[in-house]
């Protein structure tokens, strides 16, 4: 079965909660997910053999977390060419996380990005019905992008 990796980062759960809402619109599209903090992947070892790598992580001034950009240095040890992309992170105001790590996805490491593009949540839609639903169909886009 296709295997998808999330990788997030968050300090305070709310772009954690997404990550496990997207697993689940994965798991709908029938495929295999796997959910992990970025500070438990510590090299591309641990990154490599997924089909498709969605990253999260929240916006703290109009930028990523500093252990994203880290994390991201990791991929460029690895060969994700072709592989399916896609980025989320929840926000107040700006939400500019999300857009840059797709960004790096798709014209660093060259990979195929899903047709949604990123995925900003603000924080006070996470915990309504259309917040959960928001975050299943992202997953489903990346899931179905998959194919058989
Ligand atoms: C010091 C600080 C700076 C922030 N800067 C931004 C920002 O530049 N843009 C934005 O949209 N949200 C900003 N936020 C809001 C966070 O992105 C928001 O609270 C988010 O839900 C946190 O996600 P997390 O629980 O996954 O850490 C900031 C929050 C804090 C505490």
């Amino acid at each position: 079965m296709k295997k998808v990796l999330i990788a997030y980062a968050s300090r305070t759960g709310n772009t954690k909660k997404m990550a496990d809402f997207i697993a689940e619109g994965v798991r709908m599209a029938g495929k295999d997910v796997e959910i992990k903090k970025i500070s438990e992947l510590k090299n591309e070892k641990a990154i490599e053999g997924y089909d498709a790598y969605v990253f999260g992580s929240p916006t703290y001034h109009r930028d990523m977390t500093q252990g994203m950009k880290t994390f991201l240095f990791l991929g460029q040890k690895l060969d994700m060419q072709g592989k399916v992309a896609g980025a989320f992170g929840s926000y107040t105001h700006s939400g500019d996380a999300p857009a840059i790590i797709l960004d790096t996805m798709q014209y660093v490491f060259k990979m195929d990005v899903v047709e949604l593009g990123s995925f900003n949540l603000k924080e006070d839609v996470l915990p309504t019905p259309s917040g959960t639903r928001a975050c299943q169909d992202y997953g489903r886009a990346i899931g179905e992008k998959l194919g058989d």
